[in-house]
Formats: structure tokens, sequence, C-alpha cells
């Protein structure tokens, strides 16, 4: 019998998948132990969704790892996930380089702490010239938050007459998110069983397949990944369009 990997399609791949990693808490509480467990438990599975998405040559993966309402959590596990974030693309910075991945990072970096920031937009220099997947986190992210700053930053545009409003449309739009030149991610994966996108990259999915999976981030390994791709293989992506139109009809699937 085939294994996951192997019924893949390897030409029908997503270029871009997204995740957001839930569950550590709860995955650390069936444990008995404190939530950040949950949180360093999670960094294997990232390095697994890692391998399979350079392995199976999907260009860019996107991981929820701090979102701009995760400030309001305790301050000693806020202050662990900046830590566990240095720890993490310091000790994985080799390997990236090794494997030819360039790490990216979207969100508001400014309002990092300090040693956070720095080393990871040191991570993202060192990893710059790398070609084979682009690794991008998002940290201090919402997708709220960059819907304004792009707006803030188009009508500045207007103001000092370097664009005229006329000429507002999608593709400008998609120019001042922090995901310019990143492709729309064509599959978003959520673990933990919650059926939500939770303000992550709102604009940016608006045809994303969504797969939703009640395994919580810290079992998630390369099997869940590879059940999800071929989830969304499995799906008719339409963009509006009829089965008709796009030739998908049942004799011509
Ligand atoms: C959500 O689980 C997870 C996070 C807010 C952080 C994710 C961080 C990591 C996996 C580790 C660091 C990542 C990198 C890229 C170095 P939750 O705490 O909301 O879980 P719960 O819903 O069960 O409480």
């Amino acid at each position: 019998m085939l294994n996951p990997k192997d019924k893949i399609d390897l030409n029908k791949l997503p270029s871009h998948v997204a995740i957001i990693m839930d569950g550590n808490g709860r995955w650390a509480k069936t444990k008995g132990k404190p939530r950040v467990f949950g949180h360093k438990s999670g960094v294997t599975s990232v390095r697994e969704v890692t391998e399979v998405a350079a392995e199976l040559g999907i260009q860019y993966l996107t991981l929820y790892a701090f979102s701009t309402e995760n400030w309001s959590r305790p301050t000693l596990e806020v202050s662990a996930l900046m830590t566990l974030l240095v720890e993490t693309v310091k000790r994985e910075l080799s390997s990236l380089n090794k494997n030819n991945i360039k790490l990216q990072a979207i969100g508001d970096l400014s309002k990092l702490p300090e040693k956070t920031r720095k080393t990871l937009l040191e991570g993202i220099a060192q990893t710059n010239e790398n070609t084979r997947m682009t690794l991008i986190l998002a940290l201090n992210y919402s997708s709220r938050w960059e819907i304004v700053e792009a707006s803030k930053k188009i009508a500045q545009q207007v103001i000092k007459g370097n664009l005229l409003i006329e000429n507002i449309n999608e593709e400008v739009f998609s120019d001042n998110l922090t995901t310019k030149d990143i492709p729309d991610p064509e599959l978003m994966i959520r673990t933990s069983g919650e059926h939500r996108i939770s303000n992550y990259l709102l604009w940016q999915a608006a045809y994303s397949e969504l797969y939703f999976t009640s395994v919580l981030w810290p079992d998630f390994r390369k099997d869940h990944f590879y059940e999800a791709i071929l989830d969304f293989q499995g799906r008719e992506r339409r963009f509006g369009k009829t089965s008709e139109q796009l030739g998908l009809t049942k004799s011509n699937p």
C-alpha cells in the first residue's frame, strides 16, 4: 500500500502553504506540564513541516508564530515564546543554510524585544541568498494591522502625488502588504480542531483552501502534512467559475 507521501502529485503542489500552529497549551495540559512545554515541543513540528515543504518543492511556508493579540498572554509565557524564538532561529540557522532555505518575517517587528528582533534580522540577512524555499514567520502579525498599514502607505503615496486614486487596485493594494512579492497561499492549515482564521492573511487567503485538523500542533508530524496536501489535491479549485468552464467535468477530472 502506498504511504501518503507517495500518493502526492508533485505537479499539483501548492506553491504557498500557511499554517496556524494551534494547540500547544492544550497539549501541555494533557501531559500535566506548563504551557511553555507545549511551545517548546511545537518546535519539532516546525522542523518537520519545514523539511516536508522543502523536500516536496513547496516554495513558501508561512507559520503563525505570534499574533498581535498574543501580547495579552501571561508575561512569563510571552517572554518564554520570545526566548524560544531566539534559541530556535540561532540553532536552526546552519540547517536553513545547508538546505538552501531563506528566512523571512512578516508583522510589526519594531515592537519585538530587542534581542528577538536582532536575532531574527540576523537570520534573515544570513539566509538572504537562499533560493530553494522561503520560510516566513508571522510575528507580531495580524491581518487587520497589515491592512491598516497598507492603507496608510497608499494614502501617503496619493498625498505625495505619486499615485492617483483611480489607479488604486487590488495589485497596488497587494504590493503594499507585508507579503509583497509572495504568492497568495493556496492552502491554509489550522491544527487543534479550531475552525477560525484568527486575523491571519485575510486578504491573501481570499481563495485559499482551508484545512482543519484536530491534531494538536506538537503532535503534527510529516504524515499529517502529507494528508493535508493530499486533501488539497483532491479539491476542485474554481475561483468563481463553473467546473465545465475549467474543463473539470466528471469524465475529465
Ligand atoms: C498556539 O498554541 C501557538 C502559539 C501562539 C505559538 C507557536 C510557537 C511555536 C510552535 C514555537 C516557536 C516557533 C518558531 C517558529 C520558532 P496555543 O498556545 O494557543 O495553544 P492552546 O490553544 O492549546 O492554548
